[in-house]
């Protein structure tokens, strides 16, 4: 993106947010080898935006994306949520809410014990695929589901992807001549094996919720001002508080974020006195917490916040 700079200089300030992992992990290549010639601001792991778009916005869109292409009932249904991190965490919390089994697989350790605490099986994708009735991919990786999977499951298996892309679901693999495609309504194709089985493909593999249901505007406003305030903070900035890198989003400026959206839940925020802050070494303006800081996941999905390094 390119603005006008001040002095009439011009410059570019590339900033990100969405879907963005190859942008991302591009970025820091590019940082990495000194090859990035203006800075950027990586909005993505703003801690508004992961929670916004990735966790809360997929705990209710995963739900909307599955009603409105197929009508299933949740209850009782087995799922398998491949992928434990935002968008994970989301899809799972709003499942098991509908009294779903839910069950997670993950690949890192740290995740696994949060699905484990939050009250998920850990499971690999083969142990459970020939009994799940719904299958969400959540990693942000490839070919988490592959054809040996998909010949596995069972009858009426439901497919669907809410992390990268149309990677995470080896959908190509689908493409031979002894299935059958029947596109039995919009965005919802049967792959039909030679027995008989269907398996329900939602959306071709690409994201359920982008192209089958809709994003509340409350989170676009939350992403969009997130971004807005990293295009801003990069064009005022004085010569030399950013070099040719990445940045994150400065904290303060995350908390300016949150803040402008408090008022629509009339929320009161409460002040520090002089003497907390002197206590906690905290200007009372904020920030109120470090840069690194990170919410828990697991536990913001339930509207509590501890620091990480209390874990
Ligand atoms: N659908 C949407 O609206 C939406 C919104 C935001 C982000 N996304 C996308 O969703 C993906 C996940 O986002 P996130 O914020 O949860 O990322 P994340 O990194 O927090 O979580 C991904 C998790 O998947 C795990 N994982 C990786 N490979 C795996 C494998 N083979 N099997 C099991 N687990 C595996 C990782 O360990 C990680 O915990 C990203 O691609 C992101 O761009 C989608």
């Amino acid at each position: 993106m390119t603005l006008p700079g001040r002095g009439g200089r011009s410059r570019r300030c590339p900033c990100f947010g969405g879907h963005p992992r190859c942008q991302r992990w591009m970025l820091y290549q590019l940082s990495k080898a000194g090859k990035l010639c203006v800075p950027a601001m990586n909005v993505n792991d703003s801690v508004t935006k992961q929670k916004f778009d990735n966790l809360y916005c997929c705990r209710e869109s995963i739900l909307d994306g599955l009603k409105r292409t197929t009508d299933v009932m949740f209850g009782g249904k087995q799922v398998v949520v491949c992928g434990y991190g935002e968008v994970g965490k989301g899809c799972c919390a709003a499942l098991k809410a509908l009294g779903a089994i839910v069950y997670v697989t993950e690949i890192d350790p740290i995740c696994a014990l949060q699905a484990c605490m939050d009250g998920f099986r850990v499971v690999k994708l083969s142990e459970v695929i020939r009994q799940v009735d719904v299958v969400i991919t959540c990693t942000g990786n490839k070919n988490v589901v592959t054809r040996e999977h998909l010949d596995r499951m069972k009858n009426s298996c439901i497919v669907c992807n809410m992390g990268h892309s149309n990677t995470e679901i080896d959908v190509t693999s689908l493409r031979t001549p002894e299935l059958t495609w029947e596109r039995v309504r919009s965005q919802v194709d049967h792959v039909i094996w030679p027995d008989g089985k269907r398996v329900v493909l939602l959306a071709e593999g690409r994201l359920l919720n982008l192209s089958c249901s809709t994003v509340p505007t409350f989170v676009l406003s939350i992403t969009a001002t997130t971004q807005a305030l990293a295009l801003i903070e990069l064009y005022n900035a004085p010569e030399g508080r950013y070099k040719q890198d990445v940045y994150l989003l400065p904290k303060k400026m995350d908390e300016y974020v949150a803040s402008l959206h408090l008022p629509s839940f009339d929320a009161h925020l409460t002040e520090l006195t002089d003497d907390q802050a002197k206590y906690l070494g905290l200007n009372k303006n904020g920030p109120f917490k470090p840069n690194y800081y990170r919410s828990v996941l697991a536990g913001c999905c339930w509207g509590h916040r501890f620091p990480l390094g209390a874990l």
